[in-house]
């Protein structure tokens, strides 16, 4: 029996290496890979830089211990598994290795002290107050986001669309008028939930890129969730000065900024209806034959319009609750009133009553 073990204990050496060889050769594929995968949309903010590097650090750390882990059960579960012949058979006993144990669970515990204290502080840096910031107020709302600018005096105007000059840090407060909702421009990098009942914060400093960025809502809300999308329009100072402009002086008014966006200030009713930049995303809810639209979430409005005169339609669209069609649930359409001008209210009901059921 003596001269077994010096045999099996260079096998079980052998073993390893072999087990060492080949987790090193995956875990090198697996971070080559996971590098080359591009994760993110094109970087709009001064915070995606570090946190683009946060990620590209949390990998290169964390795939080679994932490949090692599944290299070694994998190799184990192949080489050492049981053969005809050996069912009634067990293993060697194994009183446990102190050694060993105290390795794997030091090492794990700095890997993560390591990494918590380096999220941190790219947290805490990118978070930082900046001076001269300027404010915009989000409110999200089943299923709408509207976007306060301060004004003059204790003013504000609302903005379905979100315009933001270049190279400007923003200071944005969240809330949210009735669930959680969670404001996040992917291009941004930043997020945070709307909380009802409480103010959140996000800081955000655009870069001088002027592009038009996504705004989504990432927390499951509701029906219409995946409609809550609206735009981010990072424009030059000037461009924002001239939207502003508009802004306050009511052209734009309800808040549908212009700028650049022709559809944001539209009166054509029918663009209204259709326009998925607009918070008017109607067909994404609504089934409408000649907008070609085939939502099911609220009421089919080719069966439900021929039956509703101009008022009735009108208050459809400013105060969807004041009265909800049979079937369906109030609190999920929002109220156009405050997002929309009375021209644009107009165009919709003059739109709806002209092409409803035909
Ligand atoms: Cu709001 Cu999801």
């Amino acid at each position: 029996m003596s001269g077994e073990v010096p045999k099996a204990s260079r096998e079980s050496r052998v073993q390893l290496g072999q087990m060492l060889v080949i987790g090193g050769i995956a875990s090198v594929l697996g971070i080559v890979l996971a590098l080359l995968i591009d994760w993110f949309p094109v970087a709009g903010s001064t915070q995606a830089g570090p946190i683009d590097t946060l990620w590209d650090v949390l990998l290169i750390v964390s795939v080679p211990i994932f490949v090692l882990v599944t290299t070694i059960i994998l190799y184990s579960a192949i080489r050492f598994r049981m053969r005809p012949g050996e069912e009634l058979m067990d293993g060697p006993p194994i009183h446990g290795n102190t050694k060993l144990e105290v390795i794997w669970t030091a090492i794990p515990a700095v890997i993560l002290v390591a990494l918590c204290t380096y999220a941190y502080v790219v947290l805490v840096d990118i978070e930082k107050a900046q001076a001269n910031s300027m404010e915009v107020r989000v409110v999200g709302e089943q299923f709408t986001w509207t976007f306060f600018y301060p004004g003059e005096g204790d003013e504000e105007l609302a903005s379905p669309q979100l315009y933001l000059p270049a190279e400007t840090a923003v200071n944005f407060t969240i809330q949210s008028k009735d669930v959680i909702h969670d404001f996040f421009v992917p291009a941004f990098r930043m997020k945070v939930d709307a909380v009802p009942g409480i103010d959140t914060h996000l800081r955000v400093t655009t870069t001088d890129r002027l592009d038009e960025y996504p705004v989504v809502c990432a927390e499951l809300c509701g029906l219409g969730h995946s409609t809550m999308r609206q735009t981010a329009h990072v424009v030059s100072q000037e461009d924002y000065d001239a939207w502003f402009e508009e802004l306050s002086s009511g052209e734009a008014a309800g808040g549908a900024g212009g700028g650049d966006s022709e559809t944001a200030a539209s009166t054509d009713g029918k663009e209204l209806f259709a326009s998925a930049a607009q918070p008017t995303a109607c067909g994404s809810c609504h089934t409408l034959a000649d907008a070609g639209t085939t939502g099911t979430t609220g009421p089919n409005l080719d069966e439900v319009v021929p039956d509703r005169d101009e008022a009735q339609l009108r208050q459809s669209i400013t105060e969807p609750d004041a009265e909800v069609a049979e079937g369906f649930s109030p609190g999920l359409m929002p109220r156009y009133g405050e997002s929309l001008s009375e021209e644009q209210v107009d165009a919709l009901v003059d739109y709806l009553t002209e092409v409803s059921g035909k």
